[in-house]
């Protein structure tokens, strides 16, 4: 199945009719902002489970405000529309949600106020991001991560991701899965497009939310599971790049790339060099619970169609 509309300029149209100019600002100069939302099918029950569907919308805002964009919708509204969308489709498998808000004005001149705005959401299936995710080898990247005060990674803006594609493109070019970016004073941040964990001495570790991370919302809810479920609370403090090579476990996580184990970093080994106790315990739970299989964790995920009565 594929992509058959979109919401566009305040509809729900066929996905041919979801078109803008060449001259659309945001396509000029990277002035629009986004999200990446998972949800995930259900067979048993035949259902699709949009993931922290409210949450994702509470960073949209949030990134929304840093470059200026005004939006006649409430979280609420937007989480409406993003089920009406899904039900238009009518996927019966493992989907991603590409929510877009954007300068809309088609005039020249770099700015952020005084433009028009528009919002569009596409939603497309989609399987695994990073293909090795049991096993991950990944290098620290020559490249750095773009800081606050240039181009702020705490909010989703489009134009930020040219760095993580240099990063990204870079890291397969070398013949790695994915990269670590380290900060321009030289802490690991998170990699091209997701947060990252080492376990050390049995504690987890990530770095905390001012050092250029986007605040994933996989990463805060990793946090809560290791401290509900394996009593493992969050160590959040600055990581030296030497940290990365000595540590038992590491691995990215994020909604696109799910939760990954790093077996190799910089050529050296993580731990065994296999994929650690600690990162398979959590992918299991965050697997069941994303496909709505977990009643205790029923409000993480937004149910897509009525549920089917049983017979
Ligand atoms: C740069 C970056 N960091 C981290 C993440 C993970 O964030 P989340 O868990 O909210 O998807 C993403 C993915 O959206 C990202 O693009």
């Amino acid at each position: 199945m594929s992509t058959k509309y979109a919401f566009f300029e305040g509809k729900i149209v066929p996905i041919e009719q979801a078109k803008v100019s060449i001259m659309t600002h945001a396509l000029n100069y990277g002035t629009g902002c986004f999200e990446g939302i998972r949800a995930y099918w259900n067979e048993s029950e035949r259902q699709l489970y949009v993931l922290k569907l409210r949450e994702h919308y509470q960073r949209f805002l949030h990134s929304c405000k840093i470059i200026l964009i005004s939006l006649p919708y409430s979280v609420d509204e937007l989480c409406k529309i993003t089920l009406e969308l899904l039900r238009k489709e009518g996927f019966r498998q493992d989907t991603y949600i590409r929510p877009l808000a954007y300068k809309a004005e088609t005039g020249i001149g770099v700015r952020l106020h005084d433009l028009k705005d528009e919002f569009a959401i596409f939603a497309t299936p989609f399987g695994k991001y990073i293909e090795k995710e049991e096993g991950a080898n990944v290098g620290v990247s020559s490249w750095r991560r773009i800081n606050d005060n240039a181009v702020p990674a705490r909010a989703k803006i489009t134009g930020a991701y040219i760095n993580s594609a240099l990063i990204k493109t870079d890291a397969m070019m070398n013949g790695y899965d994915e990269a670590i970016v380290l900060t321009q004073e030289g802490h690991v941040s998170e990699g091209s497009a997701e947060n990252l964990f080492i376990v050390r001495d049995g504690k987890l570790i990530t770095s905390p939310v001012t050092e250029d991370i986007l605040e994933g919302i996989t990463r805060s809810s990793l946090m809560e599971l290791a401290e509900n479920e394996l009593g493992l609370e969050t160590v959040e403090r600055c990581i030296d790049r030497t940290e990365l090579y000595v540590a038992e476990e590491a691995f990215f996580c994020g909604t696109g790339v799910q939760i990954v184990a790093i077996t190799q970093i910089d050529h050296r080994p993580v731990g065994m060099g296999k994929i650690g106790p600690l990162v398979k315990q959590l992918r299991e739970l965050y697997f069941s619970i994303a496909r709505g299989e977990r009643a205790d964790y029923r409000r993480w995920v937004s149910p897509v169609y009525e549920p089917v009565p049983a017979t």
